[in-house]
Formats: structure tokens, C-alpha cells, sequence
């Protein structure tokens, strides 16, 4: 049996929270929340395993209360969970769901009760279905509809708030989504992604305006992060491998601290670009308290035929989740070493989310989940030897509380330190979440 490593071996004040996001644990379906663009991309026939959508998910709407408790019983100091814009406001703009917001009022009041940091996402994906039919986030409008919306929150949680970061994962929200169309809306279009890209920044940077200005205190941003590994040596392939690079790795960070997209990445995304977003980065760079590194996976990455940015991904040898994901922890201690020389400088480094599927199944009760401690006790390793080079990272939260929707691939991928059963809604702590919960003993 693999252990995780002890608290006692972090720096003082190192801090261990669990990580969730509304769409994924909530259930949209109750409580007056409006339709996402989720519910629609999901009714659509093809977009996500056995059609699934998030209407019900873990209830966790109703069963908040025990689900903040088990998060409190493990010893985390940290509950990472985001706000859903289109429970609060179910047309995106206009009238608040009062139902929606005091849902957040009571959960971070819950949270404080049990001694947990909340550390706030705005925006976790669930964009309402109303601002969807306007273009979304190819629509510059955005950023102003979204700044709105952080005032709302800003006005009614702001006070009790530990960290905030306006939008998770901006390379999801815009590359993933409107380029390779694997998530909501499912867009398979440059023009498409190079205008979300710029957009979802904007609006990060709006948005962090608006909330400093309300006095809110510990504001960030929360990247997501691949390895762009080349397939192989030649030049042809180190060129493709940085290309992904730029687009994956680069392209957010650059633009909020340098002020600046890599050349890599324009060469493809230039032409597509909406008008005058060299003018935005004034907005977009906004001064920030703390930069979230998410991390999971690394990519082997070779050049292919046809138009930029003409690169494939080829399947690597290193053992997988049931992702499919390679496992390749010195990755983590590459990225937080590499983020922090290269763009963070001295700002606290937290990793937001970390974690992997696996087959899980309850057995006499339990689920012995040793493959996961596995991960994560490696993956703590890595975060251990950045730390032990210089890193100022500050704290490490684990993806996933509890199994929920995992986005297109429903709810057959499980990421919980907690076992959810999706019939019986039952939660049952898995191994992982016993290791954890022994680690962070005091
Ligand atoms: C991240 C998302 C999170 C979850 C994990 C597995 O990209 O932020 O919601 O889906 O991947």
C-alpha cells in the first residue's frame, strides 16, 4: 500500500483542499437555474457518451451539507468549487435567481462553519443557453456580460471569500471548445477559437477588475497545462511539438503577465483575430495575487499533413488512467518550475486541480482505490521537489471531491476521492480519500 506523503513534510502553511465545479456535482436541474450550453451541446446526438448532462449530477445542491462534511473530515483546508453564471443568472444578464445566490450565500457560509477556505471559480463552463444564441465567446460583448456577472457575486459573497479566480481552464473554454470541438459548443472553426481565445481573456481581465474594485482581496487565474513532448528528434517534429506548446502552454499565461501571444501561435491565429486585441492587453494583464496551475497529462505531438497548426497526437508508452491519459508526474515539477521562472516571478503557485480516472467500484462497501494514492503520491513528490528548488508554490488541491459529469464523457470517468453512486446518489470515501485524510493529520 502506497502512503502520501505526511503534512509534516511540506513548508509550513502549506495548504491541501478538494477541488468540484457547480455543472459537474450540482444538479441544474433544480433550484431555477437556467439552461447552458451544456444541456444543449449534451441533447445532441454524438457530443457526449449516452447523452448525458448534468441535470442531476451529485445533487450536491441538496446534499451540500454532507458532502462540505466529509471534505472537512478529511483534514483539507481548502474547498475549491465554482459559481454557476447561469444559476444566477439564468439569461446570463437581467433578472438574479435570488434562489441561486442564496444556494452560494449558504454553501460558503458552510464552508467557513467547517473551517474550509473558499476558493471561488466564477466560471467553470456552464455558459447560459441565452448568451450562447448571442455567440458567446465569440462574441466581444462577453467580457462585459461576464464583468457583470462578477459584480453580482462580488456583491454578495465578496466578503467571505479566500481566493477567487474569474475562469477556469481559458485554453478549454476556447481551444478545446470552438476549435477541436470536443466540448460545449462543439465549434470546429479557427475563426471561431482565435476570437474566443482573445475574448475569454478579456474577460478574465474585466472581470478582475471589477471584483478588486468591489475590494475583494487574492485574485488569480487557474491555467490549465500539457507536456508537448515531440514524437521524435527531428526538426520537423520539434517544430510541431512547439507549436502545441504555444497554444496549449503559452498562449493564456503569456498574454496576463507579458502582455503578450507567442509568435508560435500567431503565425496561425493572427489572420483571425478580432480587430485591435493588441489594444486589450492594457485589460487583460491584470496585476494578480496568485497564478493556479492544473495538471495531468503529457502529449507526444508529431507534424501531420494539411493546415496550421498541422500536428497530431501519437499515442505515448508511459502507463495511463482510464483517460487514456499518460502518467508522467515530472511533468508537474517541469511546469511549476518553468511557470514561475519564466512568468510568476515570486507569486505564490498553487496547483488548482490534480487527480485520475479509474475504474472504480464499491466492493463489500469500499473502494480500494491504491492505483489513485499511486498518482497522487507522486504527483505530491513532484510538487515536493519544485518546492525544494526555489518554487513558491502554496498549496495542492486534489481533482476530484467526489465522481461527477465529467463533461463528454459523462458519468462513466470517476476522479473522486469520494465514491458517488449515481442511482442511489450514496457517497462512500474511497481509499484515497483515507490516505489523504491520514496525511493531513495534524
Ligand atoms: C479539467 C477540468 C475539470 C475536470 C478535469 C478532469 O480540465 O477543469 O472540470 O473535467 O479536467
Amino acid at each position: 500500500m502506497t502512503a502520501l506523503p505526511p503534512r509534516s513534510t511540506f513548508p509550513r502553511g502549506f495548504k491541501f483542499g478538494m477541488a468540484t465545479s457547480s455543472y459537474q456535482i450540482e444538479g441544474h436541474g433544480a433550484g431555477g437555474a437556467g439552461p447552458t450550453h451544456w444541456d444543449t451541446f449534451a441533447a445532441t446526438p454524438g457530443n457526449v457518451v449516452r447523452a448525458e448532462n448534468g441535470a442531476r449530477a451529485c445533487d450536491h445542491y441538496h446534499l451540500w451539507e454532507q458532502d462540505l462534511d466529509l471534505v472537512a473530515a478529511a483534514g483539507f483546508d481548502i474547498y475549491r468549487f465554482s459559481t454557476s453564471w447561469a444559476r444566477v443568472l439564468p439569461e446570463g444578464r437581467g433578472t438574479v435567481n435570488m434562489k441561486g445566490l442564496d444556494f452560494y450565500d449558504r454553501l460558503v457560509d458552510g464552508m467557513l462553519e467547517r473551517g474550509l477556505k473558499p476558493a471561488m471559480t466564477l466560471y467553470h463552463w456552464e455558459l447560459p443557453a441565452a448568451l450562447a444564441d448571442k455567440g458567446g465567446w465569440r462574441n466581444r460583448d462577453i467580457s462585459r456580460w461576464f464583468a457583470d456577472f462578477a459584480q453580482v457575486i462580488a456583491v454578495r459573497l465578496g466578503d467571505r471569500i479566500w481566493s477567487t479566480a474569474p475562469i477556469n481552464e481559458p485554453w478549454c473554454v476556447s481551444w478545446l471548445s470552438h476549435f477541436l470541438g470536443h466540448h460545449a459548443p462543439g465549434l470546429r472553426d479557427i475563426r471561431a477559437a482565435a476570437r474566443a481565445m482573445h475574448h475569454v481573456l478579456l474577460a478574465h481581465g474585466r472581470a478582475t477588475k471589477v471584483l478588486r474594485i468591489a475590494g475583494m482581496k487574492n485574485l488569480g487565474a487557474v491555467c490549465n497545462f500539457e507536456t508537448a513532448l515531440p514524437a521524435d528528434p527531428s526538426p520537423f517534429t520539434q517544430a510541431a511539438a512547439k507549436r502545441y506548446d504555444a497554444i496549449y502552454n503559452r498562449f493564456f499565461i503569456e498574454a496576463m503577465f507579458k502582455g503578450r501571444y507567442p509568435a508560435e501561435a500567431l503565425e496561425g491565429l493572427e489572420p483571425y483575430l478580432p480587430e485591435g486585441w493588441e489594444d486589450d492587453f492594457v485589460t487583460i494583464a491584470q496585476p494578480l495575487d496568485w497564478f493556479g496551475v492544473n495538471y495531468y497529462t503529457c502529449k507526444r505531438i508529431a507534424p501531420d499533413d494539411g493546415p496550421w497548426p498541422a500536428l497530431q497526437e501519437i499515442p505515448g508508452p508511459l502507463p495511463k488512467t482510464e483517460m487514456g491519459w499518460e502518467i508522467r508526474p515530472e511533468g508537474l515539477t517541469e511546469f511549476l518550475t518553468r511557470i514561475a521562472r519564466d512568468y510568476t516571478g515570486k507569486l505564490p503557485l498553487y496547483v488548482t486541480e490534480n487527480g485520475m480516472a479509474a475504474p472504480d467500484r464499491l466492493e463489500n462497501g469500499a473502494c480500494d482505490d491504491q492505483d489513485r494514492i499511486a498518482y497522487y503520491a507522486a504527483h505530491l513528490d513532484a510538487c515536493r521537489k519544485a518546492i525544494a528548488s526555489g518554487v513558491p508554490l502554496k498549496g495542492y488541491m486534489a481533482w476530484s471531491a467526489m465522481d461527477n459529469y465529467e463533461w463528454a464523457l459523462g458519468y462513466a470517468k470517476r476522479f473522486g476521492l469520494i465514491h458517488v453512486d449515481f442511482e442511489s446518489l450514496q457517497r462512500t470515501p474511497k481509499a484515497s480519500y483515507h490516505a489523504f485524510k491520514q496525511a493531513l493529520e495534524r
